[in-house]
């Protein structure tokens, strides 16, 4: 009897070594800065494979003995969050693999002023950080440090620590002291390279290139591309095929083109349109067609939720832009075009530019997500 297949289409938000196309240059380049102990401030637009990246970089350099740290610093919203999710990584770190009665052995005896409390569960191992509240940041960060480093030279290791979407610190009240004391440590360290991720390209970018910020001049500055799409066709081509399925090469071509090369969104249209083709079946372009349509529908709560946070010159511009992306959106054909002004394009050019929502690809202004914009013409589209 045949085996079903699963789905190979992933819908999850971090991808495993399994499935994963392509990125051998980056993971390359990644790996000699991790080697050399450099840092790198590594950035992309939402959603297109920066922390599966940075999983494989960590997979591979703990296979050369190094220590790995990731700190994911997306939901920090005060200082002792950034404190106790950079301990809690090394703790998980240092402590990987060992029980409960050694963790204390190897782990408690590195810091003097934070005591980690770990709990073991069936699957999962939590840790927490435990210190008296009034330590300074300032204090703390130096008992992580030295720790760290003390691990580091008793095991003779070197180690990478990527910090994941870092510019999430530059939004809080003491962004500037905590970004102050963060340098003095990081700049200090031979044996480590730090990797700062984010999506908020603009924000990230300026912390690392105005000269006024703490962070200028700290690394390489590596924007991440997307995936090629001579490296993409082919990946959802044999992916049908290895399942039993066929996908037609323009068909493929057509999913790529119409996410403009975002991987969460070609995992997700070809997963929807693998599932609508038949065991041993071919998939068509009427097929698409229809699971774009549901791709749309299934974002929709998302889109929602975002477009509600703009103002009506925002709305008005995402909408023109979805239309026709420009490299003259103040051009009087253009705003006659779109009703618009050229005072509120300009306004709310800045904040969506801001806000990670335009971009300007070789000086033409168009929307970061796709799909978005569909969404945002839905109406039109008789959704
Ligand atoms: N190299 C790859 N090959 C195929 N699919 C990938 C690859 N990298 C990422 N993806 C797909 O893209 C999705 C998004 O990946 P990931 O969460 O790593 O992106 P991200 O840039 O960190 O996103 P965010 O901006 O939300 O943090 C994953 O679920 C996975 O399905
Ligand atoms: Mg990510």
């Amino acid at each position: 009897m045949a085996t079903v297949k699963t789905n190979p289409f992933n819908l999850g938000s971090v991808l495993s070594d399994e499935g994963f196309c392509n990125r051998e240059k980056e993971l390359d380049e990644l790996l000699s800065h991790a080697r050399n102990s450099a840092n790198v401030i590594l950035y992309s637009s939402r959603r297109r494979g920066k922390t599966s990246l940075m999983k494989r970089v960590m997979d591979e350099i703990s296979r050369e003995g190094y220590l790995a740290v990731y700190v994911d610093y997306l939901s920090v919203i005060g200082e002792n969050d950034v404190t106790e999710k950079f301990f809690s990584a090394v703790a998980r770190a240092v402590g990987k693999d060992v029980t409960e009665k050694s963790f204390a052995e190897r782990v408690m005896k590195l810091f003097t002023r934070i005591r980690p409390s770990i709990d073991i569960g069936p699957d999962t191992v939590s840790i927490s950080a435990r210190y008296d509240r009034s330590e300074t940041f300032g204090h703390l960060m130096e008992d992580i440090f030295l720790g760290l480093n003390k691990y580091l030279k008793d095991n003779e290791r070197r180690c990478l620590v990527v910090f994941d979407e870092f510019q999430e610190i530059s939004s809080l009240p003491e962004s500037k002291r905590i970004e102050g004391i963060l340098r003095e440590h990081i700049q200090d360290q031979n044996n480590i390279s730090f990797f700062f991720v984010g999506s908020r390209r603009h924000v990230l970018r300026s912390m690392f290139t105005d000269s006024k910020r703490a962070f200028y001049r700290l690394g390489f500055i590596y924007e991440m591309e997307n995936i090629p799409k001579a490296e993409f066709v082919p990946y959802i081509v044999d992916r049908f095929r290895d399942t039993g399925k066929k996908c037609p090469e323009e068909v493929a071509a057509d999913i790529y083109d119409y996410v403009a090369g975002n991987t969460y969104y070609i995992q997700k249209l070809s997963h929807i349109l693998w599932n609508m083709t038949g065991q041993g079946g071919k998939s068509t372009g009427d097929m698409l067609e229809k699971a774009k349509v549901e791709l749309i529908r299934s974002e929709a709560p998302i889109f929602q939720a975002s477009f509600v946070g703009m103002n009506f010159g925002e709305k008005k511009l995402v909408r023109a832009l979805a239309v026709e992306p420009s490299g003259k959106p103040y051009s009087i054909d253009y705003l006659a075009r779109h009703t618009l002004s050229a005072g509120g394009v300009q306004k709310s050019l800045r904040s969506l530019i801001d806000k990670d929502v335009v971009e300007i690809v070789d000086g033409t202004h168009r929307l970061v997500d796709a799909v978005f914009g569909k969404w945002s013409l839905r109406a039109e589209m008789g959704l």
